[in-house]
């Protein structure tokens, strides 16, 4: 790696602050340019220095280091902090994802979690970053590895929900197939729920040797050619990138790797979707900000909208725009006390879409490996699930479809998704 990354060190104790420097120091790649012993310091010398990553404390007596956070994003905008802390809790993850940290490391870690986290934050910043630039050019002229350059990028949609169990991998397998189907799209599914993973079992698919797993080796050798050989054809008419089939090997898969990934299928396909896990780490969070829209998944139930709540928060720190995080409530018409009013109320959102509530045809195909979207087409469900995929990829194909013919062009690959 050619750029070195500036690391501001804050934590109150001195000897956690020496051993992180001697530790940061045996890493050619690293330069420790401050270390501070309280929040307070830690903004004077985040000011001074404009740090890439800042390694932050969480309990610390003068400030604790979730305000230094806070305060840290208008006095140095471009450092990432990084949350120390030797509470592993969902408030405390959930507190410092709020106050705008970009990665939570729970004491205490090894010098290669460290390392690792220090190095995925740096990377995520400085591709959001160059994503950022002023003047996007079309990748079209620039794609190697083996993408065919004269193809536009493909969309990437991301279903996610920050609660588990509400319906994130019926809708990515019957939105695919629906995109695929009845808009004629060439779609790439990933089940993006690394360590359980149901895609499979919805598309009654196990074949050996084809997932994310086998797909790892390849990427730590550099950029993949094509990722054809570990995704699979389905009947149905979409592409499957299958999660891993033991649990343990989802650690495996970084932030670096899926984002390769993504950006690979994505000049491969029109549309790539993507099945997330239902809480945020890192790979999760390189996922969203890859998503050109987050299909954000609650149901009418309290503890999803309270989990939506604080979604929607942290959005906004993550500074993702309002178009990008689109509302989808499920088995809309179970309300059991609930209205959809009251939801959009309590969280202060309209509601996108609704998808309504049918068992029958959601777990009959289910248990048997066919998506309802085929087998059940006109039920209400269905076709709820296709004004979605309209919504969401007919509308910019219409536009698109419409200046082309405005331009005569035949290079229908290079439709503006974007
Ligand atoms: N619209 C619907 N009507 C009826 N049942 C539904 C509907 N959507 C999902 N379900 C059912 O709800 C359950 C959870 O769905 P699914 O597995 O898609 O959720 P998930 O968010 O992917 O869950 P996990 O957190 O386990 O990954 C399943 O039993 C599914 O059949
Ligand atoms: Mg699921």
């Amino acid at each position: 790696m050619a750029d070195t990354i500036r690391v501001l060190i804050v934590d109150d104790i001195p000897e956690t602050r020496d051993h992180l420097t001697k530790l940061l120091g045996f890493e050619s790649d690293m330069e420790v340019v401050g270390s501070a012993a309280s929040g307070a310091e830690a903004i004077e010398l985040a000011t001074k220095f404009s740090p890439d990553v800042v390694l932050m404390d969480i309990n610390m007596p003068d400030m604790d280091g979730i305000t230094a956070t806070e305060r840290m994003a208008t006095a140095a905008p471009m450092s990432s902090v990084v949350m120390m802390s030797v509470q592993g809790e969902a408030d405390y993850l959930r507190r410092s994802m709020l106050a705008g940290a970009r990665e939570f490391l729970v004491k205490p870690f090894s010098s290669d979690e460290l390392n690792a986290s220090i190095r995925q934050v740096y990377a995520r910043e400085r591709d959001k970053q160059s994503r950022m630039a002023p003047v996007a050019a079309p990748q079209q002229t620039s794609a190697g590895g083996g993408q065919n350059p004269y193809r536009a990028p493909g969309i990437v949609l991301a279903v996610f929900s920050p609660k588990g169990g509400v319906g994130r991998t019926t809708l990515a397998v019957n939105l695919a197939v629906a995109v695929a189907t009845d808009l004629g799209k060439k779609v790439v599914l990933v089940d993006g729920s690394f360590q359980f993973g149901d895609v499979g079992v919805l598309l009654n698919l196990n074949p050996k040797n084809k997932s994310i797993a086998e797909l790892l080796p390849e990427l730590e050798a550099g950029e993949p050619e094509s990722l054809e050989t570990f995704v699979i054809t389905h009947s149905a008419g979409i592409r499957v990138l299958l999660a891993p089939p033991t649990p343990e090997t989802a650690e495996l898969i970084t932030p670096v790797a899926i984002r390769k990934i993504i950006e690979t299928l994505r000049h491969e396909s029109d549309v790539v979707i993507i099945d997330c896990g239902a809480y945020f780490n890192d790979t999760t969070l390189a996922i969203l900000d890859m998503a050109d829209t987050i299909l954000t998944m609650l149901s009418l139930e309290i503890t999803s909208i309270k989990n939506m709540r604080l979604f929607l928060e942290v959005a906004d720190q993550l500074g993702y725009e309002k178009g990008k995080v689109r509302l989808v409530l499920n088995r809309a018409d179970t309300a059991l006390g609930i209205r959809v009013q009251d939801v959009e109320q309590s969280i202060g959102r309209k509601v996108n879409d609704t998808i309504v509530s049918d068992g029958r045809s959601v777990v009959y195909a289910l248990n048997r490996g066919v998506p309802f979207y085929l087998s059940n087409r006109d039920a209400q469900v269905s076709q709820d699930i296709l004004r979605l995929a309209k919504a969401v990829v007919g509308e910019r194909t219409q536009v698109a479809d419409a200046e082309d013919t405005a331009k005569s062009s035949t290079k229908k690959s290079l439709f503006a998704w974007r």
